[in-house]
């Protein structure tokens, strides 16, 4: 009798101990699950960021300052909404927090912008291969009463040294932000799935200055390249760039100076349905990696 409860004894603390080897296995499975780094979604305003955290499963918000972040799951996979608001203070502020707090693998920063090329058209969208500050600038050298001449004005790279960038000669120089290659053929891959205008890769320039001169706006164009402006893109890249996050802007034109294009507030959703796409698509290329 002693010998057979030894035995059921023994039998029982083996089929405990695998019981509880499965458990703690699947433990670690769900916490690597939950160790995935989200994909962070940015847009400036209620109407750029609100739509797509509306179509996110599992939705938990959360605020830091100003900034607002929500939470959830597309197609199992963590995607966070961040609501920056306008500007470029804004964006990189509401970026380096978003960093530091959830360590996003991606930061896609879209919404709305204003035509610099006469060839696209409200509704059209801009995947920035790069992203440009379009405020950085020094301007001429004048004496009193010699008047200003914003045509003349030099590019200004503030990245380009630790040193002072007014007396910099190397500072000259226009700083471009690469959007990050996966993300670009991510959005690449799904462009048929939008219908309202045409999609094209080009340079988004960003500065908290609104051009409604048109001289000015294919100043910039032509010295540029810019196919689009807006006010957070490249304060989003620059961040991105610091923390060396994939990131990428997607912008839809709302307006276009250039070629009598009328503001349209309609177009910040039908973006983000794009851009909804655009990460559907990404998260299922990063999971057959
Ligand atoms: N110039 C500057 N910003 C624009 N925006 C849309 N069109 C333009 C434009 N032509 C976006 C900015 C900002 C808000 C004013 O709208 O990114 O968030």
């Amino acid at each position: 009798m002693k010998k057979k409860l030894t035995l059921f004894a023994l039998l029982s603390v083996l089929a405990l101990s695998v019981f509880t080897g499965c458990s703690s296995t699947s433990k670690t499975a769900a916490k690597q699950e939950k160790a995935k780094r989200p994909i962070m979604i940015q847009g400036p305003m209620p109407i750029e960021a609100e739509k797509f955290a509306g179509k996110l499963e599992n939705v938990k918000e959360e605020k830091s300052g100003s900034f607002v972040f929500y939470l959830g799951t597309l197609d199992n996979y963590p995607v966070i909404v961040a609501k920056t608001g306008k500007g470029m203070e804004n964006t990189a502020a509401a970026t380096a927090v978003a960093i530091e707090k959830y360590d996003p693998i991606a930061i896609i920063n879209q919404g709305t912008s204003g035509g610099h090329d006469p060839d696209l058209h409200v509704f059209d969208i801009v995947l920035g291969e790069r992203t440009v500050n379009l405020g950085s600038l020094k301007t001429a050298d004048k004496a009193d009463n010699e008047g200003i001449d914003p045509t003349i004005w030099k590019p200004m790279d503030l990245m380009a040294s630790e040193g002072s960038a007014g007396e910099d000669p190397n500072a000259e120089k226009i700083r471009y932000y690469d959007g990050d290659e996966d993300l670009l053929e991510a959005a690449k891959a799904v462009k048929d799935t939008y219908t309202n205008g045409k999609i094209v890769e080009g340079t988004i320039g960003s500065a908290d200055v609104w051009n409604n001169e048109v001289d000015r706006i294919q100043w910039f164009h032509e010295k540029y390249g810019t196919s689009v402006e807006e006010m957070e893109g490249a304060a989003a890249a620059q961040i991105a760039g610091a923390y060396d996050v994939a990131f990428l802007g997607i912008r839809v034109l709302s307006n276009n100076k250039t070629n009598g294009g009328a503001y349209n507030p309609e177009t910040a959703s039908a973006n983000q349905e794009y851009v909804y796409e655009v990460v559907k698509e990404y998260i299922s290329t990063m999971e057959n990696k």
